[in-house]
């Protein structure tokens, strides 16, 4: 599925006509409504007024479109805020959000919950049978941007409930927040209050933090799982549901959400100015591939099935910068979505919006709203071409490529922001280094979230992604995959605390000896203005670091990578690897990106075999019997021969052009016709 949203509340009815009708002829298959429009929907408690929305359904239907619909819980109307006070969020300094902006509600407020449930049902009832209504997104970016949780009344009661229930009894509590330090004991669940740096005369406690960040992540799944629940039975059989997710949301875990969605979508904004690079290239028109292939893997990863809601048709409006993108941008990002599986592609906005809010944000049609822009052609050419392909894509896969995974431990990146030890060092940024690192050698990266020994011996490699709050059965399961032949990346803050993010009582790091042999003499992070050097053993290079780098002591037993050539620990250890049984374990302690990919570019292809490393800025996958490569450079790219060795090029060049795509399909291998109507045809 392909297609665009449009608000029709925000244009005039008189050109509904003309819109809807050109959407369908540039190629869409659908079209996305309803999102913020509450105020519409109800103009008035218990008022409704469907009308203008069933003859824009109308005109989808007569076009031929499909229509995904959305509950408009992300914008709730101002009666709401009037009347009921107790359903806004109020911020970290204690005042409730006022009206005229979005995601002001709070999702714990029962008020809140009964008149979105009430709306929600209102919309099911109405449209939940319709067949051309074949998707549903509930609400949108759930949770409060960058003020995070939210600090009313309710949420403390309801934090206290579900601390209640997570520990029984308050010393087990005290326990795992170390209430014995700094008199933080407590005698009852009552006296606990949400922890907030604003009201605190000091420092927040890492432990309680934690708790409340997974309370909150939790809160916003029950919301979504709620509405689902309501709308459900008011569906038809084929109808799917879905929330469109920030992919990288520190304050949001979707693995959180238990039950209710059968799709993950994201935002995708890879071009907004924030992106540092080499400053004589113009890679920050392109975006970086492995940032956006993270977060296409991390969202395939929680049931399989996945879709980008919201990918970049131009310029935005609320980056630092907001560049103009690279021409043909749109249509890589696009192709890098159906690379990875995506089953649905859309994009916020048809007409970019004359006044109001994101006033800057290009759509696909310029501002006098007939003229396509580059991204609306853009996505009309992936419409044709998803339409010549489809067969190709919805094929079994050709060719297997070498699989690996990397962890991810939503707690372990929570409490590593919480307390980074550098304000420096960012562990998001590090697991997509190490991902990107894994990425660059073509192999297919799954995320796994706690997986079981079975799961692990699936793969090659494995890489631990700075799974710091674990158990002592998951490094058990480690050591197994190890000995049983798997390749086990270990990065930076790895295993170094319990569950509960306390350290156990062995030296820094020691839970790791076992499969290592390496001892962590200290970690250092270097202040602004000072960088140290590691020289990599198998290039001979050295790279300059600052954010964090941990020192080994090793014994025979490891082939060190790198080593520090200047502080006061010189000569010690940053990178190694090691035969263990069957399996080898590679270290690498330190946070830059180079050094990083340099080193598993060096290993792995030395440890697997059929691997090696493909152009820089460049991605490779293969997708039913189609192999896909993007690239992401400024200056054309050269596509190493061994990958079209089996295969035919069938769109593109073996020469692709910068911001481009090259199609190529595998011998002998038959397109099908497309077996799954809701998937990419
Ligand atoms: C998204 C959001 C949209 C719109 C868009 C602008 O993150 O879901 O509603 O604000 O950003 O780029």
């Amino acid at each position: 599925m392909i297609g665009v949203y449009y608000y029709p509340e925000q244009w005039p009815e008189a050109q509904w006509p003309r819109d809807i009708k050109q959407i369908k002829k540039m190629g869409m298959t659908h079209i996305h409504m309803g999102e913020f429009a509450w105020h519409r929907l109800e103009p008035e408690e218990g008022c409704y007024a469907f009308e203008w929305l069933d003859r824009a359904i109308e005109l989808a239907e007569s076009n031929g479109l499909q229509v995904i619909l959305c509950t408009p819980t992300a914008t709730p109307p101002i009666w709401m805020t009037t009347h009921y006070p107790d359903t806004l969020m109020v911020k970290p300094n204690g005042r409730r959000a006022q009206h005229g902006s979005r995601a002001h509600r709070c999702v714990n407020s029962n008020t809140f919950n009964r008149l979105a449930e009430k709306m929600a049902l209102q919309l099911a009832q109405r449209y939940g049978r319709r067949k051309l209504v074949c998707g549903w997104q509930l609400d949108n970016e759930i949770g409060h941007y960058e003020d995070g949780p939210c600090y009313c009344p309710t949420c403390t009661i309801e934090f206290r409930r579900y601390l209640q229930q997570r520990y029984g009894e308050i010393d087990a509590l005290n326990h795992a927040w170390a209430g014995d330090f700094w008199s933080q004991r407590y005698q009852h669940f009552s006296q606990i209050e949400l922890p907030n740096r604003e009201t605190l005369a000091y420092s927040v406690n890492e432990h309680a933090l934690l708790d409340f960040k997974r309370f909150f992540s939790i809160s916003l799944s029950r919301f979504l799982t709620r509405q689902s629940q309501t709308m459900r039975p008011h569906l038809h059989g084929d109808a799917w549901m879905t929330h469109n997710f920030i992919a990288d949301d520190p304050h949001h875990y979707p693995g959180h959400v238990t039950a209710g969605l059968d799709l993950y979508s994201l935002t995708s904004y890879p071009v907004t100015g924030d992106f540092s690079g080499a400053s004589h290239r113009q890679l920050f028109r392109i975006g970086n591939p492995f940032e956006i292939a993270h977060s296409h893997d991390l969202m395939r990863s929680y049931n399989g099935r996945w879709g980008v809601m919201e990918q970049q048709p131009g310029q935005v409006n609320w980056g630092p910068v907001n560049p103009r993108p690279w021409p043909g941008s749109t249509r890589l990002w696009l192709w890098t979505a159906i690379a990875h599986g995506a089953e649905l592609l859309d994009t916020y906005r048809y007409r970019q919006p004359l006044s109001g809010s994101e006033q800057y944000h290009a759509g696909l049609m310029a501002l006098d709203g007939t003229t396509l822009t580059q991204g609306g052609a853009d996505f009309v050419t992936v419409a044709q071409e998803i339409e010549r392909f489809a067969g190709h894509l919805d094929a079994p896969a050709a060719v297997s490529q070498p699989k690996a995974a990397i962890l991810m431990d939503w707690d372990s990146l929570t409490a590593l922001k919480i307390h980074p030890q550098s304000q420096r060092f960012d562990a998001r940024s590090t697991h997509k280094k190490f991902y990107g690192g894994l990425k660059q050698l073509g192999l297919d990266v799954d995320f796994l979230h706690s997986p079981s020994a079975s799961e692990l011996a699936r793969y090659k490699v494995v890489c631990s992604g700075l799974f710091d709050l674990i158990d002592s059965d998951h490094l058990t399961d480690w050591i197994t995959y190890v000995e049983q032949g798997g390749h086990l990346i270990i990065t930076p803050r790895t295993a170094t605390r319990d569950t509960h993010g306390h350290f156990p009582q062995v030296r820094y790091g020691d839970r790791l000896k076992a499969l290592t042999g390496a001892t962590i003499t200290g970690c250092d992070s270097l202040p602004t203005g000072h960088a140290g050097t590691i020289r990599l053993t198998p290039t001979g290079e050295e790279i300059r670091w600052h954010r964090w780098a941990e020192q080994y002591q090793t014994d025979r037993s490891t082939t060190p990578l790198a080593q520090f050539t200047d502080q006061f620990y010189a000569g010690a250890v940053a990178a190694f690897t090691r035969r263990k049984a069957n399996g080898n374990v590679t270290c690498i302690g330190f946070d830059q990106q180079e050094g990083i990919e340099k080193l598993i570019a060096a290993v792995l292809p030395q440890q697997i075999a059929g691997i090696s490393p493909l152009p820089e800025n460049t991605l490779f996958r293969i997708r039913g019997a189609l192999g896909i490569f993007l690239n992401y450079n400024d200056t054309g790219v050269e596509i190493p021969p061994h990958l079209y060795k089996h295969a035919e090029i069938v769109l593109g060049s073996h020469q692709v052009e910068p911001a481009s795509v090259t199609l190529m399909q595998y011998k002998d291998c038959q397109a099908t016709r497309p077996v799954n109507t809701r998937r990419l045809s």
